[in-house]
């Protein structure tokens, strides 16, 4: 059997560079490294609707923002199928059929979608006075609709990152209770998370733990030069680093996240003049090397900041250059996504074929009416 990748995103918003190094750069690599013989870049709509229900019309907006951010972050559509999971109605049924398989007990104990509830708000005023109040059965459910995304696709590795993983556990107890109760038909799907530790949860502008666009702390793949140097400008760094001759903190400090993030060897002597300065000038040749300045102090955030704009723009020129072709044509944008589903469908539909066989609820299926219809008129004319 092959290597089959199964990834998406919910498309709420355009995606920044947190998804980038996340997920997203990932992909790109392994759709490119010829290692897998599928490739499926799913756009949640369905599950963005879990908790947006009220607000179809920012799910219809950010569809065509998230299939422009992937292509022009590299997803190939000739490499790769890019759908919409709401045009492949399979996964619903594959989804009411999971739900037998989780309890209500286990649902609760998902950190990712515990942590989301409280962002939410969902769990205060549960008395039913306001309507906005307590959780979306359809959002509690999500891990299980999740699962049914990653196994219609018989998906082998999910790149994704770390909020993750307790998804990519509960499909595999899905999967592992499938087979156990039904007969071996599902593909247990390994999570592939990035490697680099900054990548894991690259933190906001802002400092704060995650970048999140209800927190306004994003640098998106869209934003143009002028607007990802504001940001870099206004970045949190060291509070402790007032005078540029202190010693500054490298641990905590944003600036350095993204530098580990996006920094690479060639970028030294590609933007070398960044640290040329009116009054004090370095030559560095690693990040580490930087560091070690900043720490002894006498290497100002500016610097730091000029050199970071610079890394960033040297990753995001290129993408936003694709991004302006392919908001040329709009259409054939639509067409991959349509012929995507299409072509999605056509391999879920298979699998929930498998599946209603095992679970012998294939009453029609060739052969099989043929079958029950002998053994219930023996069974009723004995
Ligand atoms: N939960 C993911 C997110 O919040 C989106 C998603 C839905 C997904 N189904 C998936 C990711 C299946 C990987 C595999 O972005």
């Amino acid at each position: 059997m092959g290597k089959i990748i199964l990834t998406g995103d919910r498309p709420t918003g355009r995606l920044h560079i947190g998804h980038y190094v996340g997920s997203l750069r990932r992909r790109v690599e392994l759709q490119n490294s010829g290692k897998f013989d599928k490739i499926f870049i799913m756009i949640a709509d369905a599950q963005a609707l879990t908790d947006n229900a009220d607000n179809p019309e920012k799910v219809r907006q950010n569809i065509i923002e998230v299939a422009l951010d992937y292509m022009s972050a590299g997803l190939d559509p000739e490499k790769s199928t890019l759908f919409i999971q709401s045009q492949v109605s399979e996964l619903t049924e594959l989804t009411f059929f999971y739900e037998n398989l989780v309890t209500v007990q286990r649902l609760q104990r998902n950190p990712t979608v515990k942590q989301e509830i409280q962002l939410r708000g969902f769990s205060e005023n549960t008395d039913g006075s306001d309507n906005k109040a307590g959780t979306p059965v359809g959002f509690f459910c999500y891990p299980i609709s999740q699962a049914a995304d990653i196994t219609a696709f018989k998906a082998t590795t999910v790149p994704v990152g770390e909020d993750q993983e307790p998804m990519i556990e509960q499909t595999r107890e899905i999967v592992r209770k499938f087979n156990s109760t039904y007969g071996e038909t599902l593909v247990e799907p390994e999570i592939m998370l990035p490697d680099n530790a900054a990548c894991l949860r690259l933190p906001g502008t802002d400092g704060k733990a995650k970048m999140s666009k209800s927190l306004g702390n994003c640098i998106y793949l869209s934003d143009d030069a002028e607007t990802v140097w504001a940001k870099v400008k206004g970045m949190y760094t060291d509070p402790g680093h007032l005078q540029v001759s202190d010693p500054g903190r490298v641990e905590g400090n944003t600036v350095f996240t993204y530098l580990d993030a996006f920094c690479k060897p060639e970028h030294f002597d590609k933007f070398a003049s960044c640290f040329i300065g009116k009054k004090v000038s370095f030559e560095f040749h690693s990040l580490d090397e930087v560091k070690a300045q900043y720490r002894a102090g006498g290497l100002g955030d500016m610097m730091i900041k000029n050199f970071l704009n610079a890394v960033l723009n040297d990753t995001l020129e290129p993408i936003r250059t694709r991004r302006h072709e392919l908001e040329k044509n709009i259409p054939y944008v639509y067409e991959v996504l349509r012929k995507g589903s299409e072509e999605a469908r056509k391999v879920a539909a298979q699998t929930l074929s498998d599946v209603k066989k095992a679970m012998k609820i294939n009453y029609f299926d060739p052969g099989v009416l043929d079958e029950l219809i002998a053994e219930q008129t023996a069974k009723f004319n004995q």
